[in-house]
């Protein structure tokens, strides 16, 4: 393979993606489409429309399952770093598969830049192996862009920063200083079990898709809403993506 798109597909919306990421996707040989579990097979139903919505030349699609983090590693960081490596490798081989001339494309939910480690693992298969393939990113609508255009609402307030977060560092604490907090990556509901006193909460499942759900109000009065709907979501799909910003009033 001699070059790899990583190509920013937005977050479940055909429609998010750039005139750019199309013209990329009409230049690619061989697309890799993660598989396995309910959510990713869900997301790469969503990938594989992408591509026939907007490619009109041939191309070939070649699955990979993504293995499972081996939740026995009692350290986070250690299991995460463990879990790269698993990926790393089998990029490797399906890399090492394609022809030589052949130009490849990653497709990445929302951007590639955030919350999202596919450029931190192919930094370390261009390391440890000796694939040479040219690398281009293309940006994408993110989780954070997909939250703030549904409620109509500025990300940040005048001249203040925002602090972008997880779910595990909220549950450690407010972050000092800040008025504006986007909490992402959270399957603990960690909103409903920190101090609610001046919060207002925006919070949104599935933004951008067809079936978003939105709920924003005092944190206080909405948060048990907030935990009834995304349960109820959950179990309905079988998996769930939300995000949501928290601002101090
Ligand atoms: C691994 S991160 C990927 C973020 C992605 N690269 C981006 O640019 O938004 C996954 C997290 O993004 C958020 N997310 C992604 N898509 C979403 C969507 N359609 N609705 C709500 N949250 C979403 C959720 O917080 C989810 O846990």
């Amino acid at each position: 393979m001699k070059k790899l798109f990583v190509i920013g597909i937005g977050t479940g919306n055909p429609e998010h993606l750039s005139m750019q990421a199309i013209a990329a996707l009409n230049t690619t040989d061989v697309i890799f489409i993660p598989t396995k579990g309910e959510e990713k097979s869900a997301l790469a139903a969503i990938r594989t429309t992408i591509c026939e919505r907007y490619i009109s030349r041939p191309y070939e699609l070649v699955e990979y399952p993504i293995s499972a983090r081996n939740e026995a590693i009692g350290d986070y960081t250690q299991r995460v770093f463990d879990w790269h490596d698993l990926i790393a490798t089998s990029y490797a081989e399906m890399f090492s598969k394609a022809p030589e001339d052949a130009t490849g494309a990653l497709l990445v939910w929302g951007d590639p830049g955030l919350y999202d480690s596919t450029l931190r693992i192919l930094e370390s298969v261009k390391t440890r192996t000796d694939l040479a393939f040219d690398l281009e990113v293309i940006p994408g609508i993110t989780a954070i862009a997909a939250l703030t255009a549904a409620f109509a609402i500025p990300l940040n307030t005048i001249g203040n920063p925002v602090t972008i977060t997880t779910g595990r560092k909220l549950a450690a604490g407010w972050p000092d200083g800040a008025d504006s907090v986007v909490v992402m990556l959270d399957g603990n509901k960690t909103y409903a079990g920190i101090d609610p006193e001046n919060l207002h909460i925006y919070w949104a499942a599935y933004a951008g898709m067809g079936d978003q759900i939105l709920i924003e109000g005092p944190l206080a009065e909405v948060r048990d809403q907030i935990s009834a709907t995304r349960d109820a979501a959950r179990a309905r799909h079988g998996w769930i993506m939300d995000i949501y910003l928290l601002r101090q009033s």
